[in-house]
């Protein structure tokens, strides 16, 4: 037998039968409600849902190789469910209710364990109603460290998430309603950054910054720019790229996908530098840095890449199983007719059903696989945006290769943003049994209609 931490200290229960609990469990990660301070001073609270009653929830950090262990408590009174978006894991542990295990009923509680193989920056949500759990402040950053991180001065995780207020701080009441779902979603109007509005913090002139960006909001798609920044971008979605790559000038994270950044100061002392998401009107601030004297005399070298994680290689793409995904559906989307459990509707009909959106001319592809595969097959699949509104499909538990015009895989990401009209191949390993989702990450997208999943087994 292995011998773990796990065994040896149940064998040392067995043979001396101490008292009280061996293992210091973490303590049970709740749902609940709770107040937080998202807006600048002078303006209200707002109630917001949490994990542990905060939004964000606590960030999880682990080491590659950990396990990961923790209860799930559902204080909320709709079900709930936790999803640890980006990892690999058994499917049972995936958390989405009714495919890998049932909803946490208000009350309830479930156990998650599971090893944690691929070391980056991944984040954990709801999968129940995401769309208003998520929209209302439920989602935290879970961080596996490298076991040599790269050199820098300072490790920050940025989750950004969006919101609907009111001066008051109230949130908007607002979660469903059709207007949003058949457009780009729910679209706030105020960012916050790890639950607060961004404040400048020192740096000084040549500092390097590891930056975990994480979009945790559920519709708005952040077009990040710099200012007396410089750096690369190190790994997308948890997984490191195969060479750090400079960062341009905009840096498109849509919802449910992460970036590392690396980044050295350039700013003069005096200067304010950092990072804003750019809209039509100006940049709204994500993270800033009032530069001072001291610090380094001169910037770091060009970084070395992370190393990577043991992913399956690709295997032949002419062999491999192919299946096209083509989304239709929305707002000046011409989606006359669509089928629902089999069922052709027409658009208007589907509409009053909450229903706006599929894959393959079917609402949630009827609940029909997209694909079957065994583990180990590579797939490909060939994603056509016939919509007028950009879709990020997230594809759970795998990580894909975007190929490129002559089929040159890319690198990993497990969730893909597509503008109005694109058209985009990617390519992965089917690994472990189970059904994975494959859905748009503008949560109200995916609740009504956006929704397939590739069965693996
Ligand atoms: Cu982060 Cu199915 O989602
Ligand atoms: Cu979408």
């Amino acid at each position: 037998m292995k011998l773990t931490r796990r065994t040896l200290l149940a064998a040392s229960a067995a043979t001396f039968a101490l008292p009280g609990p061996l293992r210091a469990d973490p303590a049970p990660l709740s749902a609940r409600e709770g107040e937080a301070t998202l807006l600048p001073e002078g303006y209200g609270a707002t109630r917001i849902w949490g994990f542990d009653g905060t939004a964000p929830g606590p960030v999880l950090r682990f080491r590659q190789g950990d396990r990961l262990v923790r209860r799930f408590v559902n204080d909320l009174d709709q079900a709930s469910t936790v999803h640890w978006h980006g990892l690999r894991l058994p499917n049972a542990m995936d958390g989405v209710p009714g495919v890998t295990q049932e909803p946490v009923a208000p009350g309830a509680q479930f156990d998650y364990a599971f090893d944690l193989r691929d070391a980056g920056t991944f984040w954990y949500h709801p999968h129940d109603r995401a769309w208003e759990q998520v929209g209302r402040g439920m989602a935290g950053a879970l961080i596996v460290e490298e076991d040599t991180p790269p050199e820098t001065d300072r490790d920050e995780i940025l989750l950004v998430q969006d919101w609907r207020l009111y001066d008051s701080g109230a949130m908007a009441d607002d979660f469903g309603t059709m207007h949003d779902w058949a457009h780009g979603g729910r679209i706030g109007n105020w960012l916050t950054v790890n639950g607060r509005p961004a404040g400048a913090q020192p740096a000084g002139r040549h500092d390097r910054l590891r930056l975990r960006i994480v979009n945790a909001a559920t519709a708005r798609v952040l077009q990040v720019a710099r200012r007396g920044l410089d750096g690369w971008v190190i790994a997308r979605d948890g997984q490191p790229l195969e060479r750090p790559q400079e960062l341009s000038d905009m840096l498109t994270i849509g919802p449910g996908s992460r970036a590392d950044l690396l980044v050295d100061v350039t700013a003069a002392a005096g200067e304010r530098a950092g990072l804003g998401h750019a809209e039509r009107d100006g940049l709204s601030p994500l993270f800033l840095l009032d530069v001072a004297d001291g610090g380094r005399t001169e910037p770091l070298g060009v970084p070395e890449p992370l190393p990577p994680n043991d992913m399956p290689a690709l295997g032949p793409l002419d062999a491999a199983q192919q299946a096209e995904l083509r989304m239709a559906g929305g707002a000046m989307g011409g989606l006359s007719t669509a089928t629902l459990d089999g069922e052709e509707r027409r658009f208007g009909e589907l509409a009053r059903m909450g229903k706006l959106w599929a894959f393959n001319g079917a609402v949630d592809m009827d609940e029909r696989p997209l694909l079957r595969v065994a583990p180990g097959e590579t797939v490909r699949v060939a994603l056509r945006n016939d919509t007028a509104w950009p879709h990020a499909m997230h594809l759970h538990g795998h990580h894909f290769r975007r190929l490129d015009d002559t089929g040159r895989p890319g690198p990993l990401g497990d969730t893909i943003t597509l503008a109005p009209r694109e058209r985009a191949e990617i390519a992965f390993v089917a690994e472990s049994p189970g059904d994975w989702l494959l859905h748009c990450h503008m949560l109200s997208h995916a609740a009504s209609g956006m929704m397939t999943h590739i069965r693996v087994g």
